[in-house]
């Protein structure tokens, strides 16, 4: 059955663009709406207790836009919050350790694979735990970046001081002997050719973002809910918590839309 409901995506910030690039690529035909709570980001540093509290503002803020499913594009939202909203609502709940996760198993031949994410993600050991539940012989190994995510926010992602930065950051890493890095943080793929460049072009990266969508667009086909073909003005709503201007010019330039005009909203 046709469901012309749009697919809610959420995430602390900017990050979760990263997610609707992909969806924009692979499901043209779906209408979209976005909330990034820029104004309280980083969730990444911040209690759990808390980033659950967040994740369902932000969520009971969609469901009232009758999405017909939600995808938690923020892998620090995920690690905190997506089984018990998943448990609670009616409607498919996506998020993006999982996908993530399934990629780098099968990219890796050396089954030591590197995850890079914010303090909340990596204190949780989400991914660990989810790739030693695939392949018990895997060696992961964490860390967390906690200065990668106020750069991106900052419009800063090409700037010299982000290669400064990230190098610095990812010294050890690269000392790890991985051969699959998983971007495990969605504001990550903005900071992609640097991470690339320090790592080295025989380490692979993974996006879980991109993943992510290859899920929802199965789920979508399982649950027989995707949009018509036919929709060829499907909609675009972005929505954030903190200043438009600057949401909007990190939008525009990352997804290619000439003419963002994302809407403030408070929680
Ligand atoms: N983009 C988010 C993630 O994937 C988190 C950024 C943050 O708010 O710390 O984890």
């Amino acid at each position: 059955m046709i469901n012309t409901a749009p697919i809610g995506f959420i995430d602390s910030g900017v990050g979760g663009l990263t997610v609707v690039k992909e969806a924009l690529k692979q499901l043209p035909n779906e209408n979209i709406i976005f909330l990034g709570d820029n104004l309280r980001c980083p969730y990444g540093p911040r209690p759990k207790e808390q980033v659950i509290e967040f994740t369902w503002q932000m969520t009971y803020f969609l469901l009232k836009q009758n999405i017909k499913m939600l995808v938690i594009a923020c892998n620090t939202a995920t690690a905190a919050a997506l089984t018990q909203i998943k448990e609670q609502l009616d409607i498919p709940v996506v998020g993006v350790i999982l996908p993530g996760t399934r990629a780098a198993v099968k990219n890796t031949k050396s089954q030591r694979i590197g995850i890079i994410g914010t303090q909340g993600t990596i204190q949780s050991g989400s991914y660990e735990q989810a790739i030693l539940s695939k392949v018990p012989t895997a060696q992961p190994v964490s860390l967390a970046c906690p200065r990668f995510v106020p750069i991106v926010e900052s419009n800063q992602a090409n700037s010299s001081v982000a290669k400064k930065i990230v190098a610095q950051t990812l010294q050890p890493m690269t000392k790890k002997n991985i051969d699959t890095l998983i971007l495990g943080c969605t504001h990550y793929p903005l900071l992609r050719p640097i991470i690339q460049n320090v790592m080295g072009k025989e380490v692979v990266l993974i996006d879980s973002g991109v993943e992510t969508v290859g899920e929802v667009s199965m789920l979508l086909d399982y649950f027989d809910i995707a949009n018509s073909p036919e929709n060829t003005t499907p909609t675009r709503q972005f929505y954030t918590t903190g200043s438009t201007q600057s949401f909007n010019q990190i939008a525009k330039n990352w997804l290619n839309i000439p003419d963002i005009q994302a809407k403030h909203i408070q929680l």
